[in-house]
């Protein structure tokens, strides 16, 4: 009883660290929460369960955390994304090898009844085990990508769709049947489909699978939860599952998507390599550091739109200080926020934060957008697929329906970036050629540096 009562001050702990995560403000407070939630659960199971092996487990979970340390020490920013998914991959695989554990000896999980195992328990080792062996491959899959060590392979919705029926099938046929071949073959074809369901997917859609991975860690987890009898399992299971799912459908209803339509647009894998050919042609502006900051200096407001381009270039303590140069001057500067900019959820909010940019200068999509049509440069540094007005008007782009940042309505567009090449999803950005619009090639920290010396020359 005391036992289930801790584990349930956990679960509100893991509650409240969510609530806190949800905005830069509480996020340190959020973890918090979430590291007391994990040390109460932990030393709860300690004391209250007989368990056997302790020392082992202690051992183990050393272990662990130091690799958990290293990693988390080492991983570069731009890098977060590639470590998010492989952790995925790991609650996955301990589904596997949970629901694996408990079939091949139930005895030891308390899963024997009067007639072997009962069917509720094989459907919880079954969907277990399926689940965890496709958020294992998945996110493998997706780490390969991220890394950009794996392009993708289109692979026909039909194919997924006929690989998702042989699942069922031998998910029924293993609970009905309780064979353990029928459970090794269901576990192969989840590690399968997980494979096939992720190669696909290229381009703008890789964070909502990232975050549908996240989702499916969670209900393996939960899966683990029943087969383990562990409420406190099955309700943080359940959070992460839901709090995954519902990113992903934030993420889908910002890009104008449904999360069927993500999926099943993975079989254009690939399909769009030609519209880069069009940017080798066509006419450009291309500005120098003054005449950006003659631009700047003459502007009443001015909306600063980073990506990916930022963080690779680490150019927010710069563009920081710009901006304090021209807030000086009495211009009114803001930083408008897409939901998928960079490559990871809050990427830029992290980034922002680290350089102290005031949280109350930094605007999401919805509350910024209708302002840039009375704003007069809109300063566009290592962004591009979210800015593209592709996304509004080109049906055959592989971004159509992706909600945009509209910096095209500003009087003047400033693009920062190295060359005229694409982003992320590879799609050649028009508004580059549009006579309203100057490039500033070069690495976006250095350029911006340039500004900035050209701005202390004449303010
Ligand atoms: P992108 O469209 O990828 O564009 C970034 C631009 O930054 C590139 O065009 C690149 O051009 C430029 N760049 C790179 N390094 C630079 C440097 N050192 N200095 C200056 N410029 C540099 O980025 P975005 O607009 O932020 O859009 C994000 C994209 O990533 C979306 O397609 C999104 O779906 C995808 N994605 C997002 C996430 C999450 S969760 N946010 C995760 C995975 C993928 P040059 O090479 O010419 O410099």
């Amino acid at each position: 009883m005391t036992i289930d009562i801790l584990y349930l001050i956990a679960a509100v702990c893991f509650i409240f660290a969510l609530r806190g995560l949800s905005s830069p403000q509480s996020a340190f407070y959020g973890n918090c929460c979430g590291i007391a939630g994990i040390v109460l659960s932990c030393v709860a199971t300690y004391i209250f369960l007989d368990i056997s092996g302790i020392i082992f487990t202690l051992v183990a979970m050393a272990i662990g955390a130091g690799i958990g340390i290293y990693i988390a020490g080492k991983v570069s920013m731009t890098a977060l994304p590639q470590m998010v998914a492989g952790f995925h991959s790991l609650v996955g695989l301990a589904a596997v090898l949970v629901a694996f554990a408990a079939y091949f000896a139930p005895g030891l999980f308390h899963l024997i009844g009067a007639y072997g195992i009962c069917k509720f328990s094989l459907i919880e080792m079954g969907l277990g085990s399926a689940i965890g062996a496709i958020t294992f491959s998945g996110a493998v899959v997706a780490f390969l990508k991220l890394e950009g060590l794996y392009k993708g392979t289109a692979i026909p919705a039909y194919a997924n769709a006929l690989l998702l029926s042989l699942l069922m099938c031998m998910l029924t046929y293993f609970v009905a049947t309780n064979s353990a071949t029928a459970f090794v073959i269901l576990t192969i074809f989840s590690f399968l489909f997980g494979i096939t369901l992720i190669a696909p997917i290229g381009g703008a859609d890789m964070p909502v699978i990232v975050s549908m991975l996240n989702s499916y860690s969670g209900w393996a987890a939960a899966g683990i939860g029943f087969t383990l009898h562990s409420d406190l399992l099955i309700i943080t299971g359940a959070i992460v599952g839901t709090s995954g799912a519902i990113l992903g459908y934030i993420m889908c209803k910002s890009m104008n998507r449904s999360l069927l339509n993500v999926i099943l647009a993975g079989g254009q894998c690939g399909a769009q390599a030609s519209a880069n050919a069009l940017s080798k042609s066509k006419a450009y502006k291309n500005g120098s550091a003054e005449d950006i900051a003659f631009l700047l200096k003459n502007a009443e407001s001015v909306i600063i739109v980073p990506g990916y381009g930022m963080a690779t270039s680490q150019a927010q303590h710069a563009l920081k200080e710009m901006s304090a140069i021209l807030k000086k001057e009495g211009i009114k500067i803001r930083y408008a926020i897409h939901p998928v900019a960079g490559r990871m959820p809050g990427h830029m909010n992290v980034l922002l934060a680290e350089a102290n940019v005031p949280y109350e200068d930094v605007c999401e999509l919805d509350e910024i957008n209708r302002d840039f049509a009375s704003c007069d440069v809109a300063y566009v540094i290592g962004a591009n697929d979210v800015t593209n007005p592709a996304a509004k008007h080109d049906t055959s782009s592989s971004i159509y329906g992706m909600q945009i940042l509209e910096v095209e309505k500003a009087k003047a567009v400033v693009f920062l970036k190295r060359s005229m090449g694409t982003g992320y999803a590879g799609v050649d950005n028009e508004l580059f050629y549009a006579p309203n619009t100057m490039m500033l090639l070069g690495d976006a920290k250095k350029t911006t540096e340039e500004v900035i010396k050209e701005l202390q020359n004449v303010v």
